[in-house]
């Protein structure tokens, strides 16, 4: 592979008797982020372990940055940054210090350490926090702070585990610009999520793991045609309408649509063919809509099909759902 990124076949890993990976095979080209989905327990931090040659495997092989993780553990580890769950960071020091002490670890002069923090703390929005110490920081910064000191060294590979737990979604939007940022840079990212959305919006490829297997892989719009079928929503002008429009699609889908929120009526469909006859239908009918729409399935509904078993609650959007009948 001329395109070094990383890559895994086969890597196999036992705690005792608890079987984390049973024969897991990823791979990201240079400047791809792959986005790891899978619930709580899956496997997904012992890959990065492995990757990040923290853990050896039982079994398989891995490379990073072109070189092998048991073999040659050194060389990896010059190349990749590791961040997310557990932050790295001095609470006592500001976070212009912290950044700077990373670099000096790094063997970087103190002038050059000292740009280097500087850049970073530009690029990550750090400026006005960056003289005061860690402790006072809020959850998105100390995440900033987090991942700007990954990329301190330059690292070639960046290990995100489940970076944006626990951010509520102004300060991850943020952090998703950050990391669409590194990819741009030509930087490689594993980037471990539960949260299915996250992985739609950054990533170039998924694997979806459970029980320490690959249960599917691709891109997004892979997955989600994988599983089959389309969705068709319909939301007829005058809510009135409703009882009609349902009777149409049961009749045409053969299965009874689920009411959502705002008066749209939505319903499973296995081709494109249901749309046409509906829209006939409703014409014939004199039903008018201000919606009608064909889409691929949610990564949700993906998750739901591959894994017969949905998000966790916990994993889902954290704002409050809206009342609309
Ligand atoms: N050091 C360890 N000792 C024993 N069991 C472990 C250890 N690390 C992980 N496991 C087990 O391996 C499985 C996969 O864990 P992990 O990779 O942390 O999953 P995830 O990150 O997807 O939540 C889980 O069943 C977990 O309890
Ligand atoms: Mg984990």
């Amino acid at each position: 592979m001329t395109e070094q990124g990383f890559e895994a076949e086969g890597l196999v890993k036992a705690f005792g008797k608890v079987t984390a990976l049973d024969g897991v095979s990823l791979a990201a080209p240079r400047g791809q982020v792959l986005g790891v989905l899978g619930p709580n327990g899956a496997g997904k931090t012992t890959v990065i372990r492995i990757l990040a040659t923290l853990l050896r495997p039982d079994g398989g092989r891995a490379s990073v940055a072109g070189y092998d993780v048991t073999r040659q553990p050194g060389q990896v580890r010059r190349r990749i940054a590791l961040s997310g769950q557990h932050a790295s960071v001095d609470e006592e020091l500001t976070g212009r210090a912290n950044l700077v002490m990373i670099g000096r670890l790094l063997d970087l002069t103190h002038p050059q350490a000292a740009r280097r923090a500087g850049e970073l703390l530009a690029r990550f929005g750090l400026e006005d926090a960056a003289k005061r110490p860690v402790a006072g920081y809020s959850g998105g910064m100390r995440r900033r702070l987090d991942l700007a000191a990954s990329l301190v060294g330059r690292p070639e590979v960046v290990f995100l585990d489940e970076p944006s737990v626990g951010l509520d979604p102004g300060k991850r939007d943020e952090l998703w610009q950050m990391i669409r940022g590194l990819s741009a840079d030509g930087v490689t990212v594993l980037l471990t999520t539960q949260y299915l959305e996250e992985a739609d919006a950054l990533a170039d490829a998924i694997a979806v793991i459970d029980h320490g297997r690959v249960i599917a892989s691709g891109t997004p719009a892979e997955l989600k045609s994988q599983v089959g079928g389309h969705t068709i929503a319909v939301r007829p002008n005058d809510p009135a309408d409703a009882e009609a429009t349902t009777a149409i699609l049961a009749d045409v889908a053969g299965r009874a649509p689920e009411r959502s929120t705002r008066h749209e009526l939505a319903v499973p469909v296995t081709g494109d063919e249901a749309l046409f006859e509906i829209a006939a239908r409703l014409r014939e009918q004199r039903i008018g809509v201000s919606e009608l729409s064909l889409r691929l399935p949610s990564l949700d509904e993906v998750f739901l099909a591959l894994t017969g078993a949905p998000a966790t609650a916990a994993d889902n959007t954290p704002e409050p759902t809206k009342a609309a009948s």
